[in-house]
């Protein structure tokens, strides 16, 4: 079992890659908190893993309450008694204008890509600290690593967290608390939908939503869409022992698209 004794939140865990990921960890070992603003299929995710013999509970809320984003770190402390992981994956697709754009915008972009991830950080290191040691990993994209004329506000969140993930692995490297990042390519969840179909895209106004993600899968030298279990066998690397001198990396799982 490679993440045996291990216990941890992955947030946005009730769909994609969060629950794919949320599944695999407790399949492997681990004891997982899956948080996500859908509290159903949070559930849903729980109940897949306890089917299976695993341990999970479910807390429902929404991440861009710093109370919130803050709570789960201590609430996964008080249920399991330890925290050695945090899978930091919830994130927003953002508007694509940058001409006539509100302000309001950028700040729910870097509200739920950095504060959020940045505020259960904050809560988490000291739990780390006390077991020794620990795992963080933020999901970045693609558009963390290359520019995007479609997408300005979501890659400066992007490209955040992968600054503040390599900042943290150096000011905590020396504690044993490890900081990565994973930057997933085009991948088939429904969060796609949304970024290809965003209403102020001009660029893809009136297409066939199909045909966009036909055309953003092939994009890659593999040619296709990420599956979210693809991106999930990264986390569970990264996350996991398996990864013990890995930290500050920023890996794609894209196919090949930013090779
Ligand atoms: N799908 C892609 O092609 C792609 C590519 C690169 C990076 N990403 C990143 O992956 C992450 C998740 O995307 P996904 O594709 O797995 O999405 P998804 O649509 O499958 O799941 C997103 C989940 O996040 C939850 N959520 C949304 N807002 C929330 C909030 N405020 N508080 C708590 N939960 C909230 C939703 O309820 C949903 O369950 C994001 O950080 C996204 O930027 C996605």
């Amino acid at each position: 079992m490679r993440m045996a004794n291990k216990f941890g939140i992955v947030t946005a865990g009730a769909s994609g890659m969060g629950r794919a990921g949320a599944v695999r960890f407790a399949a492997e070992g681990a004891a997982v908190a899956v948080i996500d603003i859908d509290e159903a299929k949070a559930r849903e995710t729980v109940r897949t893993i306890t089917a299976a013999g695993g341990q999970a509970f479910a807390l429902a809320g929404d991440l861009m309450d710093e109370d919130f984003a803050r709570g789960i770190v201590h609430e996964t402390k008080k249920r399991f008694g330890h925290l050695d992981f945090l899978w930091a994956h919830a994130g927003h697709p953002s508007v694509s204008r940058v001409e006539g754009l509100d302000l309001k915008e950028f700040d729910i972009a870097m509200n739920l890509n950095v504060r959020a991830v940045m505020a259960s950080t904050i809560e988490a290191i000291p739990f780390m600290r006390e077991r020794g040691g620990g795992s963080i990993l933020y999901t970045s994209s693609t558009s963390g690593l290359f520019g995007s004329p479609f997408s300005p506000l979501y890659s400066v969140a992007k490209w955040g967290l992968i600054g503040l993930a390599r900042s943290l692995a150096k000011r905590y490297g020396p504690e044993n608390i490890r900081v990565n990042v994973v930057c997933p390519g085009t991948t088939d969840t429904p969060m796609l939908r949304v970024l290809v179909s965003r209403p102020d895209e001009t660029a893809t106004k009136g297409k066939d939503i199909d045909e966009l993600i036909r055309v953003r899968g092939s994009g890659s030298p593999l040619g296709r869409l990420a599956r979210p279990e693809e991106i999930a066998n990264a986390a569970l690397f990264l996350l996991s022992d398996e990864a013990s001198f890995i930290t500050g990396a920023a890996l794609p799982v894209d196919g090949g698209k930013t090779a």
